[in-house]
């Protein structure tokens, strides 16, 4: 990652950046400030120079000395007034007008600011007079008439010191933000970015992981997660690993025991045939419990592939509810009657044979679990169909509900793998939908089927 990415260069950045906006909000008043103090300057020294010619016996003096003493101040004119006394005045002869007059009795906050910055922006000098109260002696008042552009020269100079002096404090400031950001935070992150991609380079080595150092900050906090994260996903990798092996061991086993059985089921068909009476008894069942191990290959078989990718179309539901009529209700063992609306209108978006498996499985269970009659309601709103399954059976026991929909783990049937709920509804998620338990209790069961309409 380049420098000027980086975060800690970000931040450097604003530093300085905030930094000057805090010098710039505390020259504003120090230049306010410093013109304040310069004119007070004046008039201190403007009532020093007219007091020295108080000290003259006859208060008469000449005009080379008023001059003399008017460039001492600075001044074309000074007045000193005091309550109740004489007015004493120096002033050239030649003296230019007047373009600005200033008070500095009650001077306040903002406007010696504002008289301030425009002072520093005039471009040629301009002659201002200044009255106000005497820095020394409150009562009396001096005014003097000067030049303001010596007094813009010292602001500048100010400013520019000012200026340098922010400059410099702002980097300073950086420089430590910066340090201690790239101590503080920005390098232990970085350990913690190399070893998040080390370990998804590979999960397995360990060298890069860190240690929780017994931080109490978020960067502690982080580490602990992270490292605890690490451990569950190198746990979960090897599960996976270990079923992925024990899948392909699985269905190869399947494969082989599948032609294996379709041997033996060509030939007990074959016995089935005989004429000996004793082997034509012993045929029917040998030919179901193979028919049975057959079926639970194929369904393992199934389960360890994976739904397979949807081919999706429009489906009638009362089509799908006809066949499973026409199925169950023929079949000889159980008959199953199968209660639907005729006339509905629903359409699923589904693939026709996935969405067949999952009725089939429904009714099939309900049909081996006793009940007698399944009665189908679907309700729809735009974007989905719920359709509830419910039966007369004789219920599903509690305990069993936490495993009902995991794969193996639960099945009352002698020759049932328990799988047959789990492929539902991994064929209904894959749709975008679900597969539930409503409720469940003597009086049957009701499963909710959530399918995308059309
Ligand atoms: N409608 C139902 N009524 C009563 N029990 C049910 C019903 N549906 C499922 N079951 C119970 O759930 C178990 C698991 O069903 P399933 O996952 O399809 O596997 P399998 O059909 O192979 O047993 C069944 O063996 C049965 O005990
Ligand atoms: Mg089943």
């Amino acid at each position: 990652m380049s420098f000027f990415k980086s975060l800690s260069f970000r931040l450097l950045i604003l530093t300085v950046f905030f930094v000057m906006v805090a010098e710039v909000l505390i020259y504003s008043p120090s230049i306010g400030r410093f013109r304040l103090v310069y004119l007070e300057q004046k008039l201190a020294n403007a009532q020093l120079a007219v007091l020295s010619i108080r000290t003259q016996p006859d208060a008469v003096i000449d005009n080379a000395l008023s001059d003399e003493l008017l460039d001492h101040v600075g001044a074309y004119r000074v007045v000193v007034a005091r309550k109740g006394e004489r007015m004493h005045i120096l002033a050239r002869a030649d003296r230019p007008k007047i373009d600005a007059e200033f008070n500095l009795a009650n001077h306040r906050f903002f406007p010696l600011i504002i008289e301030a910055f425009s002072a520093i922006s005039q471009t040629g000098n301009r002659v201002i007079k200044v009255t106000g109260p005497s820095p020394k002696a409150p009562d009396v008042e001096v005014t003097v008439e000067i030049d303001e552009a010596p007094m813009r020269a010292e602001m500048f100079d100010y400013s520019w010191r000012i200026l340098a002096l922010s400059l410099g404090i702002s980097f300073f400031t950086a420089a430590l933000v910066f340090l201690s950001l790239r101590w503080i935070l920005v390098t232990p992150m970085a350990r913690i970015t190399r070893s998040m991609v080390a370990f998804r380079e590979n999960p397995e080595d360990r060298s890069s992981d860190l240690f929780d150092d017994g931080r109490a900050d978020e960067i502690g906090v982080t580490l602990r997660e992270l490292s605890s994260m690490k451990s569950g996903l190198r746990s979960a990798l090897r599960e996976q690993t270990r079923l992925a092996a024990l899948g392909t061991a699985v269905s190869k086993i399947n494969h082989d025991l599948r032609n294996m059985l379709s041997t033996a089921t060509l030939i007990s068909d074959r016995l089935a045939m005989s004429s000996d009476p004793n082997v034509q008894k012993a045929a029917p069942p040998l030919i179901r419990s193979i028919d049975r191990a057959v079926n639970l290959c194929s369904q393992t078989l199934n389960f360890s592939q994976g739904t397979p990718p949807l081919d999706l179309e429009s489906v009638p539901l009362v089509e799908v509810l006809g066949d499973m009529k026409d199925g169950f209700e023929a079949s000889s063992l159980t008959p199953l009657s199968v209660t639907y609306d005729e006339n509905d209108t629903t359409v699923l978006c589904a693939d026709r044979d996935q969405i067949f498996r999952v009725f089939a499985n429904l009714m099939g269970n309900a049909s081996s679990a006793g009940a007698s009659e399944v009665t189908v309601r679907a309700r729809s709103d735009a974007h989905r169909v719920t359709i509830e399954l419910a039966d007369n059976g004789p219920g599903i026991p509690e305990e069993a509900h936490a495993r009902l929909f995991l794969p193996f783990r639960f099945t009352t049937k002698k020759d049932g793998s328990g799988l047959g709920l789990a492929i539902s509804r991994d064929i209904a998620q894959a749709h975008g939908g679900d597969l539930s338990l409503g409720r469940t209790g003597p009086e049957g069961t009701v499963f909710v089927l959530v399918v995308p309409a059309a």
